[in-house]
């Protein structure tokens, strides 16, 4: 089986994929810096796994230090999660953004193209659909960036396109992502963010055991059934499962692919805090605040493409999104 090179790989997405290649026979190469993630997590891959991880400490934009792995190991395809993904904080640190979005895709594309490694997945966002002119968003609704953040996934998704035009012989998937929430089934492994959640589910998690006093609320006057914005969660695990799918169909079919992968299913935050109240047994303090800053109402995948591509679409529910995050959370309260 094929041996397939991680970036970001301690991350939250990226140490969930890590699990689901290996259960598909595909042996894993993990590189991560450690700057937004726990070293800890590699013992849960071990735990989980049953093997020991194959890791290298690195920076993707350190060439040589991506060259020795490349050295070490016969690598068949890249899954380059590697990159910063908080709006705020690209806003206030453009330079940054583009730097290890950017800077750091160059950087693993050029040594993949020094070690004749053409296999790319990189893991783009809805959000480079920007403003939708129609719902749901399917890979042909027009793009365009609202913030720094998004523009280095926009450009990112342009420098393969460029790449792809200069050498066709390269296979790439532009995965874009809805909103991955939830947490691996055993509750040992899960989202760990640093300092004060950006993100809904994580801060949804951290009221439930007591971490933070309530949930605010970004807006309940949007256009939307309960006045709460609308987005399509998917479970991190389904999210796993759609990479394995689209490393296969590159390795396999040798084409490139563009697709969503979401559910299809709008959730309201009203909605989520309302399952994640089943799911912990407990109520969920919240209080509605102003909308955030740039903040869309509602958006939601056509998630049709991938399935016909990939053969791929999101088995796991609300429900289990909840319950996954919850026995995560309760049985790690304060992360790894
Ligand atoms: C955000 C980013 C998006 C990025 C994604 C992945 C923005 C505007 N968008 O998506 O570009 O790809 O994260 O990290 O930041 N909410 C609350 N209270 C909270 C947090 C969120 O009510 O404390 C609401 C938001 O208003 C939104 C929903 O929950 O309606 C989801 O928010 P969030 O989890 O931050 O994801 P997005 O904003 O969809």
């Amino acid at each position: 089986m094929a041996t397939i090179l991680l970036t970001g790989a301690t991350g939250y997405i990226a140490s969930h994929t890590w699990l689901a290649l290996q259960s598909a026979g595909y042996s894993v190469v993990g590189v991560d810096d450690f700057s937004n993630s726990s070293p800890e997590v590699l013992n849960r891959i071990q735990e989980l796994g049953g093997q020991r991880p194959v890791f290298a400490q690195a920076d993707v934009n350190d060439g040589a230090a991506l060259d020795a792995v490349f050295a070490a190991h016969r690598i068949d395809a890249v899954v380059h999660f590697a990159a910063c993904k908080a709006v705020g904080e690209s806003a206030a640190e453009p330079l940054k953004y583009y730097a290890n979005n950017l800077g750091g895709l160059v950087s693993v594309c050029q040594a993949m193209q020094r070690h004749g490694v053409k296999t790319f997945v990189f893991s783009s966002s809805a959000t480079v659909y920007g403003e939708p002119q129609f719902l749901p968003y399917t890979e042909d609704h027009p793009l365009a960036a609202m913030n720094v953040y998004g523009r280095t996934k926009l450009y990112g998704e342009q420098v393969l396109r460029d790449l792809e035009a200069a050498d066709p012989t390269w296979n790439i998937a532009w995965l874009r992502y809805f909103n991955p929430v939830g947490a691996h089934e055993s509750g040992r492994m899960g989202e760990d963010p640093r300092g004060v959640p950006n993100n809904l589910m994580p801060y949804v998690q951290q009221v439930a055991v007591g971490r933070r006093e309530f949930l605010s609320v970004y807006g309940g006057d949007y256009d939307t059934p309960d006045g709460t914005g609308v987005r399509d969660y998917l479970h991190v695990m389904d999210l796993a499962e759609g990479h394995v799918a689209a490393v296969r169909y590159l390795l396999n079919e040798k084409k490139s692919v563009t697709v969503n992968l979401g559910t299809g299913v709008g959730v309201s935050v009203l909605d989520l805090v309302k399952a994640f109240e089943r799911a912990a047994g407990k109520p969920i303090a919240y209080k509605i605040v102003d909308r955030r800053p740039g903040d869309l109402p509602a958006y939601y995948a056509d998630a049709t493409l991938a399935k016909a591509l990939l053969g791929w679409s999101a088995k796991r529910d609300i429900d289990q999104m909840c319950a996954d995050s919850w026995r995560w959370q309760s049985g790690n309260p304060n992360g790894y």
